[in-house]
C-alpha cells in the first residue's frame, strides 16, 4: 500500500493516473457524443434515451464516479505540470523557447478552460438554470424534452459560439492528450508512432465532429421543432 502511495507521488505515477483517468473520460465522451447524436433520429429517440438514463438506478453512482474521475484527472494533471516546472533546471529554463513549453501549458490552459465550459454546460443542460427561455420542458409523452431544449438552446448564436469554441478547445486538448496517453501507457515503441499520429487526430475528429454537428445542424436550420 505504501509503495502504491509512493508511486502516485512520483512523476511517472502521476502520469499513469492522468493517462488512466483520461482513457476513462475519453470513453465517457465517445458514449456521450453517440447518445447526443440520437437527436438525428428525432425527438422520440433522444428523449427516450435521456428518460432511460434519468431513471436508471445507477445514475447517481455513475455521476459520482464521473465527478471523481474529472477531479482526479484535473488535480493530478495540474500537480504534474507544477512539479515538472519546478524540477526544470535553470539553464533549460533560460534557453527554453516558447515551442518547447507550449504543449504542457496548452494542456493545462485548455483543460482549465474546458472545466469552465463544463460548469456552464451543466448549468445549461443538466440543472437547466441558464439560457433557458421558456422552451417546453416536457414532450407529449411527459418526458423531459431534451430534443426541444437542444433546438431552443442552439438557435441562439451566442450559445452556439460558446459550444463551438469549447469544441475547438476540446479538439486541441484531445489530440495532444491521446498521443501522450498512448506513450504513458507503454505504446512508445517506434513502430507505434505512425499509428498514434493517425489515430489521435482521427479519434479527436470523430468525437469533436460528433459534438459540434448538433449546434451546427440546429443553427443551420436542419433540426427544428420539439417533441
Ligand atoms: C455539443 C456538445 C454537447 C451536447 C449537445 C451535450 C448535451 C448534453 C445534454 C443534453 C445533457 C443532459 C442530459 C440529461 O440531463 O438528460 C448533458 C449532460 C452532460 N454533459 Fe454534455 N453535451 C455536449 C458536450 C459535452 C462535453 C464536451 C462534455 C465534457 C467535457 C460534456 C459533459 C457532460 C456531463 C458531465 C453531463 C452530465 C451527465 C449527467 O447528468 O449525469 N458534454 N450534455
Amino acid at each position: 500500500m505504501n509503495r502504491l502511495v509512493r508511486l502516485f507521488r512520483t512523476s511517472i505515477g502521476r502520469k499513469l493516473v492522468v493517462a488512466a483517468s483520461g482513457v476513462l473520460l475519453l470513453g465517457f465522451l465517445v458514449v456521450h457524443a453517440a447518445g447526443n447524436l440520437l437527436i438525428l433520429k428525432g425527438p422520440d429517440a433522444l428523449n427516450g434515451y435521456a428518460d432511460w438514463m434519468q431513471g436508471h438506478p445507477l445514475l447517481w453512482g455513475f455521476r459520482l464516479g464521473l465527478l471523481g474521475l474529472f477531479g482526479v484527472h484535473i488535480v493530478t494533471a495540474v500537480r504534474l505540470a507544477h512539479a515538472n516546472r519546478a524540477a526544470r533546471p535553470v539553464p533549460y529554463r533560460r534557453i527554453a523557447r516558447l515551442g518547447a513549453r507550449l504543449p504542457g501549458r496548452l494542456m493545462v490552459v485548455s483543460g482549465l478552460l474546458l472545466l469552465a465550459f463544463l460548469v456552464f454546460h451543466l448549468l445549461h443542460l443538466t440543472a437547466r438554470v441558464v439560457a433557458q427561455s421558456g422552451n417546453p420542458l416536457l414532450d407529449d409523452a411527459g418526458r423531459v424534452d431534451v430534443y426541444g431544449m437542444l433546438v431552443a438552446g442552439f438557435s441562439q448564436p451566442l450559445i452556439v459560439t460558446i459550444y463551438l469554441g469549447a469544441m475547438a478547445l476540446l479538439g486541441l486538448h484531445l489530440v495532444h492528450a491521446i498521443e501522450g496517453m498512448f506513450q504513458t501507457l507503454g505504446f512508445n515503441h517506434d513502430s507505434y508512432q505512425t499509428l498514434i499520429r493517425v489515430l489521435a487526430p482521427l479519434l479527436t475528429l470523430l468525437i469533436v465532429g460528433g459534438f459540434a454537428a448538433i449546434p451546427l445542424l440546429v443553427i443551420g436550420g436542419h433540426l427544428h421543432g420539439g417533441g
